[in-house]
């Protein structure tokens, strides 16, 4: 929908009602390029461009958080030279992004298992998050070998070690003691999920957290993901009646 000069962009859908946290499976970079006669990798190189018009679209939009899905914990399947452009994209765009988080004022959280991600990928990852540490705008959760279950499993170790060391009885256990033990501890579960290249499935993604996000799935791969789609994406949700399993909200 075109905007008056001096409309703010979805002035039509108002605050309370667009998502507080957005999780994005950006998928779709490989098919992008294939049909254009690219490399893969060139559907990644946009995509990472995407990434940085996204980000800055829904801190404008006064969005809370979002949470990309930048690699998950069975892209290691992958051929090694794809893994390997990846993970140089990934600290290209860590170093990057510094001066366009600081000025936006984002809060950089990594979702993800450390092990296997190349300590110099690491080292400016983890100057980029310290960085935006005492920032108070949005949320960029990046999810980085990453997987749902995974993460479980993490969190099971680490709520078994405290019961063995005494720290917690099994029957304390609560749905919020899991939450408190996954790598997004503290942060709102996501209130929408936008899989981008069509495909109808979660991959592995936040599994715990998505218990009821709302999901909505775009054919557009990712490296064609704008404005236009993210403004779609929010009015699909603002029109949605969430019921958390109650009864549909009359009033
Ligand atoms: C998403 O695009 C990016 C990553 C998974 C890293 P893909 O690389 O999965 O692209 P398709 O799905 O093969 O088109
Ligand atoms: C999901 O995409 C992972 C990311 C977007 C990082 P995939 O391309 O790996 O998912 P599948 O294999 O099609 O399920
Ligand atoms: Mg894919």
């Amino acid at each position: 929908m075109a905007n008056a000069p001096d409309t703010p962009p979805l002035a039509d859908v108002p605050p309370e009602r667009r998502p507080a946290h957005i999780a994005m499976i950006m998928d779709g970079n490989g098919r992008w390029a294939q049909r254009r006669g690219l490399p893969r990798v060139e559907g990644h190189q946009r995509g990472a461009s995407v990434v940085r018009e996204v980000t800055e679209l829904c801190s404008d939009l006064g969005i809370g958080q979002i949470t990309l899905y930048c690699l998950s914990s069975e892209n290691w399947k992958r051929p090694a030279e794809e893994i390997e452009f990846l993970m140089l994209l990934l600290k290209q765009y860590i170093i990057d992004e510094r001066e366009s988080i600081m000025r936006n004022n984002l809060r950089v959280r990594m979702l993800g298992r450390r092990e296997a991600i190349p300590d110099h990928v690491l080292a400016e990852l983890d100057k980029t998050i310290e960085m935006s540490r005492s920032n108070s705008g949005m949320w960029l959760n990046l999810a980085i070998n990453y997987g749902g279950r995974g993460e479980l499993v993490d969190a099971t170790r680490a709520l078994a070690a405290k019961v063995r060391q005494g720290l917690l009885e099994p029957e304390d256990i609560t749905e919020e003691t899991i939450s408190g033990h996954l790598y997004t501890a503290g942060l709102a579960d996501p209130d929408l999920l936008v899989r981008t290249a069509g495909e109808m499935r979660v991959s592995n993604f936040l599994l715990w957290q998505i218990s009821y996000a709302e999901i909505w799935v775009t054919d557009r791969c990712w490296p064609e993901f704008d404005e236009e789609a993210l403004h779609e994406a929010i009015r699909a949700y603002a029109s949605r009646d969430r019921r958390f399993g109650g009864l549909p909200d009359l009033a």
